[in-house]
């Protein structure tokens, strides 16, 4: 396995990112929305993943009220089923521990299964659906969460 390096996303990134975004969904974010995120939105938390110098994955997170909401991560195809997205996924959660948040919320494509796979991994449960949420085919969302609020 290469060796991979994973750190906070600044706004030089913006031009992988996009690439990243535009090989990875169907309704990619807008430049400007991210670059809003990554520069001046203290809610939120971005890093990529580097290997041999190159960005090949990214992911990115808002704290509301105290709660995480997971708003994207992807790894380059090229990439993917060697573990980044785990270690991504890992340093948005620790960030958000670190931070207050003992919730996690997230949503995900019905048909993704292998984002579904890797959350229910990191024990994410599935709570509910929102109907016809996604505009390009009208696919639901599937709504998941973790909670460790301690009880
Ligand atoms: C979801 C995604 C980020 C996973 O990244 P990845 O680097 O391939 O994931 P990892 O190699 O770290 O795998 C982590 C876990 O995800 C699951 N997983 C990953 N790829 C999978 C596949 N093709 N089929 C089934 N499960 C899969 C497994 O549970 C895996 O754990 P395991 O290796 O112990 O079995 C990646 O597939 C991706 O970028 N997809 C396109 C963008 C996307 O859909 N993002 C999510 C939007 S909600």
């Amino acid at each position: 396995m290469k060796w991979i390096r994973i750190r906070s996303a600044t706004t030089d990134d913006l031009d992988a990112i996009m690439a990243l975004e535009e090989s990875c969904f169907t309704l990619p974010w807008r430049r400007e929305d991210l670059e809003i995120d990554i520069r001046e939105n203290i809610l939120s938390a971005y890093f990529v993943a580097e290997t041999s110098g190159q960005v090949c994955g990214y992911a990115g997170m808002w704290m509301v009220c105290g709660e995480c909401h997971i708003m994207t991560i992807a790894v380059a195809p090229g990439h993917r089923q060697a573990g980044i997205g785990a270690m991504l996924f890992m340093k948005l959660m620790d960030e958000a521990r670190l931070r207050g948040a003992n919730r996690y919320f997230l949503e995900v494509r019905m048909s993704n299964a292998p984002a579904i796979a890797m959350y229910e991994k990191f024990g994410f449960r599935r709570i509910d659906v929102r109907r016809a949420y996604y505009d390009d085919n009208g696919e639901d969302a599937l709504i998941m969460c973790r909670d460790d609020t301690p009880v």
